[in-house]
């Protein structure tokens, strides 16, 4: 008999052991250790992609193809969602002919939740308003691959509190002995419910979160630098003068000169010159298209654990 299809909206709706398990899993086919097999073979992968995208749809499409899917282009103006389909008829109508569908909608993660009101087809968030959870997965698996396990890791984060920032938080608070230290611009910090949460997770699991809104006296010696670029893709700044409170939050050398050992993260897409120098970004500590290489197999990961083969 044919599983219920796992969705994966939020890092939040998965358990520490899966967590644990899509990170090591994406690790693992990384390093090239894991031959899949072909647990979508057969099946059928709608991309839904309403804003751009270079790896989380490329990483999806190829990895849902190489574990033997078929892949169906859903372009941002094809479903009847503009037209006033509800969420909950779109993902009922779609869960008779697709085995799973990965979707970018930039808005709120309650339209997944519609869509995912079934057990048939699976339903994967490629980043919403909110959260960009398979980024987070793809992060924890370059960690890992780096530094052999992501608990104990001592992480700086710079830059706006998006949805990379939230997953990030969401996910890595689950770590034992992690400390992550978000520095953020004035207003334009974490959610303030996503924070809550993640506290709260750390608060279980001996990790530490902290947000300070000021890049005065950075902490020393962390293993990571993160940051993510000044505009996220789908969102605009209400404020003319952002610029302004974000010049501080650079990632710099002078920055740098604090973690001498630090490797730098980058989810990507990059903008030299705004939230990284160019030495940063493609000097020899920067693992920031490792990170996006890994895109491919956390998303393979990611696809097989939603048809239940992991964990
Ligand atoms: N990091 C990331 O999500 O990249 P894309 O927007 O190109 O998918």
């Amino acid at each position: 008999m044919r599983r219920p299809a796992r969705h994966l909206l939020s890092i939040d709706d998965v358990s520490d052991a899966d967590l644990r398990a899509l990170v090591d899993r994406g690790a693992a086919l990384s390093r090239g250790e894991a031959d899949p097999p072909r647990p979508l073979d057969g099946q059928v992968a709608g991309m839904h992609f309403r804003m751009t995208s270079t790896r989380t749809r490329a990483a999806f499409s190829v990895g849902a193809l190489r574990l033997g899917a078929h892949v169906l282009a859903l372009g941002p103006g094809d479903l009847q969602t503009g037209t006033g389909e509800t969420s909950a008829d779109t993902g009922r109508v779609l869960a008779g002919m697709l085995d799973l569908i990965v979707a970018r909608t930039g808005g709120a993660v309650a339209e997944l939740r519609g869509w995912a009101a079934q057990d048939r087809m699976s339903v994967v968030n490629a980043m919403s308003g909110t959260e960009h959870p398979t980024q987070a997965l793809a992060d924890l698996a370059t960690l890992r691959l780096r530094f052999g396990d992501v608990e104990g890791l001592r992480i700086l984060y710079v830059g706006e509190g998006n949805s990379t920032a939230a997953a990030l938080s969401l996910a890595l608070s689950r770590f034992r002995g992690v400390e992550l230290e978000l520095r953020t611009p004035p207003g334009y910090g974490l959610a303030p419910d996503v924070l809550a949460a993640a506290g709260g997770h750390a608060a279980r699991r001996g990790a530490r979160i902290t947000e300070l809104h000021t890049m005065h006296a950075p902490p020393d010696d962390v293993d990571v630098i993160y940051t993510t670029r000044w505009q996220t893709t789908g969102t605009t700044k209400k404020d003319p003068d952002w610029r302004t409170a974000f010049g501080p939050f650079q990632v710099t050398e002078k920055l740098w000169a604090h973690s001498p050992k630090a490797a730098f993260m980058h989810d990507l897409p990059a903008h030299r010159g705004e939230e990284v120098t160019p030495g940063v970004l493609d000097g020899p500590d920067s693992i920031a298209f490792e990170q996006a290489a890994n895109k491919l197999y956390s998303a393979m990961a990611v696809l097989e654990w939603c048809r239940g083969d992991i964990a």
